[in-house]
């Protein structure tokens, strides 16, 4: 693929969300929208990104983190404003620039990399991705003559009676000579309704220069997708939630009922797994083979789950590493934890791992067995192949030496196995 820099507008305060967290942070199956475009950028290489932010830069910025060019749009003035500031940085550049917004979560990485294909194959000005919508409503629509030729985008608020039946939108993805992009962008004017500069309006002004204008349209709606409220957002994330769950089936893993199960973006789960109704399994996990998670289990970001692993119905897991053959059957909560191989966690074992300011670790050994509703106050460690009896209180600090058995509360050792 040829190279091309990227921009990526984030700016907008997403008023439509009624939010005071800047709407690209807004997260869909526990990743922020913004991520989703980045994703795509990042997989396709380009040389270079640049992200507008505006409206919360600062918090944009330290979720993003590094490997892209933060540019600050001062003033909220519209896409085209938001492109425009980014003129200085291309000033010695002449290659190809796509420009995407940062609120389409469900775009797909296939689709950009066709659309800058035929950017390149066509050698056009510019070359935008249109899709048709059954609801086109909000959507800047693409205006054609009659035997097709493109005329311009109008935006909904502009959009003749005649105009707003169109179903061919504008999907918000573009790719231009960056050269023609900067140039006829200084000829946008502010439009008179929303007082914004378009950049949409770029298009117009390049047919009239009768520079070469391409689109590429995709029949699949939910490529378009683009998140401007709530409504939308619980939307989206019913869309990803299908996508990643058919990723997880198709690689081997059995989930029961996928209208009750919730797994969100980067999880990993090896194969004959199988995940039980009603449970949730957070982002930054990773569940091993052979493991039977649920039914109504929630198992929380920074997890890892080891081979052979059964975790049960109101079992809460956070932050804990569990290795390979563990029970964790009925009503626990692991957190901060870690769990050697073999061991069992009876019904209703809790680790207190915080103490109203910090959070503490709890070890427990391999083959250990923590009776029912016994609470290790953490930090605590239970040593290989102990055992601590039902109802035991482990106080803060305390060490169960391997191979003994402690009972009470607190709990004392009573013998040696
Ligand atoms: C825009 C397009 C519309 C298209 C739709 C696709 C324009 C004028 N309209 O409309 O044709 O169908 O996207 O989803 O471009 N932003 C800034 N700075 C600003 C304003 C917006 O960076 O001053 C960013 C926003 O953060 C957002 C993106 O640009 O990520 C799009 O802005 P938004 O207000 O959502 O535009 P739409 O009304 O959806
Ligand atoms: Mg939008």
């Amino acid at each position: 693929m040829s190279d091309f820099r990227a921009i990526i507008l984030a700016a907008g305060r997403g008023t439509r969300m009624k939010s005071k967290i800047p709407k690209v942070l807004h997260k869909i199956c526990g990743k922020p929208l913004l991520e989703y475009v980045l994703d795509i950028v990042r997989s396709l290489r380009s040389l270079k990104t640049y992200v507008v932010t505006g409206y919360g830069s600062q918090i944009v910025k330290k979720t993003v983190g590094d490997g892209f060019e933060y540019v600050v749009q001062e003033q909220l003035l519209g896409t085209g404003d938001a492109v425009m500031r980014c003129a200085s940085h291309f000033k010695n550049y002449r290659g190809c620039v796509l420009v995407l917004c940062g609120d389409v979560p469900l775009l797909s990485k296939t689709i950009v990399a066709a659309l800058l294909k035929k950017h390149h194959q066509t050698k056009a000005a510019a070359t935008l991705l249109t899709a048709y919508i059954d609801n086109p409503h909000g959507y800047g629509r693409i205006v054609r003559l009659p035997q097709g030729r493109l005329l311009a985008i109008r935006e909904q608020k502009d959009a003749s009676s005649g105009e707003d039946k169109i179903k061919e939108i504008n999907v918000g993805v573009y790719c231009f000579k960056a050269r023609a992009l900067f140039e006829t962008l200084k000829k946008v004017r502010l439009n008179p309704k929303k007082k914004e500069f378009y950049l949409t309006d770029v298009i117009e002004l390049l047919l009239a220069q009768e520079k070469c204008v391409a689109t590429l349209t995709t029949q699949d709606q939910s490529v378009a997708f683009g998140v401007n409220t709530r409504e939308d957002l619980a939307q989206a994330e019913g869309i990803v939630r299908q996508r990643i769950l058919s990723k997880h089936m198709l690689g081997g893993v059995t989930i029961v009922d996928p209208l009750t199960t919730y797994i969100e973006d980067g999880v990993t789960i090896g194969r004959d797994t199988i995940i039980h109704p009603m449970s949730v399994v957070q982002t930054d996990v990773h569940i091993g083979k052979n493991c039977s998670i649920g039914p109504l289990a929630r198992i929380r970001q920074g997890t890892r789950i080891s081979d052979n692993v059964e975790v049960g119905n109101f079992a809460e897991v956070s932050r804990t590493s569990i290795g390979s053959g563990v029970f964790v059957k009925h009503f626990s909560f692991l957190g901060d934890a870690s769990v050697g191989r073999n061991a069992n966690i009876g019904a209703g074992v809790v680790t207190a791992n915080f103490d109203g300011v910090n959070k503490n670790k709890t070890v427990i050994g391999p083959q250990a067995f923590i009776g029912s509703g016994a609470m290790l106050v953490a930090p605590a460690h239970i040593g290989a192949r102990a055992v601590v009896g039902a109802g035991s209180v482990v106080a803060r600090g305390k060490t169960i030496p391997a191979g003994t058995v402690a009972v009470g509360v607190p709990a004392r050792v009573i013998r040696k196995i």
